[in-house]
């Protein structure tokens, strides 16, 4: 049977370091799988149809390197992804795994632990940068509190909106070509994160000092471990020109972030999202925030890898499918979807233009009584999903 759910390089799918080298450690057990090379990583992705690898500055270059070790690794990794052809289209820090970050990094309440987590911050740039990254992630993995007599939160805000600035102004002043993402999550590791929605960060972005520089990654998982729908909101970074990268996984609602493979659960909001991603041309990096479950062998982790690209690619051609299917058009004209991009006041606003409104003859109980044919057109869109159209 052909099989035309073959990733290739032009679908922009890219995994961390991190990822597909996540060990199986969870806050009961320890490792299940051996470490993995990073120079193995490249080529295994590569092999699997990937377009790119991220890392954290520690996944790559672990604390503690020499200089000459350095070299060595960056040498190796260098020479791997010259092999394959694999990109480094992202980078990101660890600002979470070291003690020194307990109480957060941007917001540590001491003022030493802030200006480190900097430091640390702008040799991570610098490494991403080298390496060819034009996005770097900030996820916030402390950022956040248990007590809340620990921390007072308009003032972690502001040492939050100091350290992004301080960034920013670094890339322009090193003449970079980055941009950069707020990564939000409610919660874990900490009691409760500062930014934990998409909408949070949106805001808070508008009140930075360089907003034109920084957007939004947002997280299938994030967001789904608040109840939210993940379409939605990805659907307004969208709309406010602020998806600068994207955290595909699978997640159950109100459950731990579960970092599953793409469509293990949720599989009708990624269906969405993908169509959204897909309609909207959207032209960055399908990065899968994710890991294998901790039962995987290291060779099942490729199972893994392989079976997230191949689901977006399911996904999108049932979102094709969906385009040319004329019942399924006929549903969607009972349903007046089009009527949405219709204007109240084409023309604008003007005292005329209200008081024709005013005057317009509106029959409320023929509005009130029509159907909207939603139940049709979602068992069609279900049969769809289910193989069966
Ligand atoms: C998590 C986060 C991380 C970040 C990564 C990149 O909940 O663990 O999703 O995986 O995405 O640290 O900054
Ligand atoms: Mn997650
Ligand atoms: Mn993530």
């Amino acid at each position: 049977m052909p099989d035309d759910y073959v990733p290739r390089a032009e679908d922009h799918f890219t995994f961390g370091l991190w990822t597909v080298g996540n060990r199986g450690r969870d806050p009961f057990g320890r490792e299940t799988r051996p470490p993995l090379d990073p120079v193995e990583a490249v080529h295994r992705l590569g092999e699997l149809g990937a377009y790119g690898i991220n890392f954290h500055d520690d996944d790559l270059i672990p604390p503690g390197t020499s200089a000459s070790e350095r070299e060595e690794i960056l040498k190796r990794f260098r020479r791997a992804l010259d092999e394959t052809g694999l990109r480094v289209p992202m980078a990101t820090t660890n600002l979470f795994s070291d003690p020194v970050f307990k109480d957060g990094a941007f917001t540590a309440n001491d003022p030493r632990v802030r200006r480190y987590a900097i430091r640390k911050t702008l040799d991570a740039i610098d490494l991403g940068v080298e390496l060819g990254a034009e996005v770097y992630v900030m996820w916030g993995g402390r950022e956040g509190v248990e007590s809340d007599a620990a921390k007072d939160v308009p003032t972690a805000l502001d040492c939050y909106a100091e350290a992004i600035n301080l960034c920013c102004e670094y890339v322009l002043d090193r003449g970079y070509d980055l941009e950069l993402a707020i990564e939000p999550k409610p919660n874990e590791p900490r009691g409760h994160l500062f930014l934990p929605t998409v909408g949070h960060a949106l805001a808070f972005i508008h009140e930075l000092a360089h907003p034109e520089m920084v957007g939004l990654n947002p997280e299938f998982a994030h967001e789904t471990m608040s109840g939210l729908s993940f379409h939605h909101a990805v659907a307004q970074c969208l709309w406010a020109d602020k998806l600068f990268h994207i955290d595909l996984n699978g997640q159950v609602p109100s459950k731990y972030d579960q970092d599953f493979r793409f469509g293990a659960e949720g599989l009708r909001d990624a269906f969405y999202l993908v169509k959204l991603l897909e309609d909207a041309e959207w032209e960055g990096m399908r990065h899968f925030d994710a890991h294998a479950y901790r039962t995987e062998s290291a060779d099942d982790v490729w199972d893994f890898a392989r079976g997230c690209m191949r689901t977006y690619l399911i996904l999108a051609e049932k979102a094709r499918r969906l385009a040319e299917d004329p019942e399924i058009a006929d549903a969607l004209l009972t349903a007046q979807v089009d009527g949405l991009s219709e204007r109240i006041l084409p023309e604008g606003y003007s005292p005329e233009a209200i008081a024709a409104l005013r005057a317009e003859p509106v029959d409320l109980d023929v509005l009130a009584a029509r159907g909207y044919g939603h139940e049709r057109l979602d068992q069609l869109v279900t049969e769809l999903l289910l193989g069966v159209r």
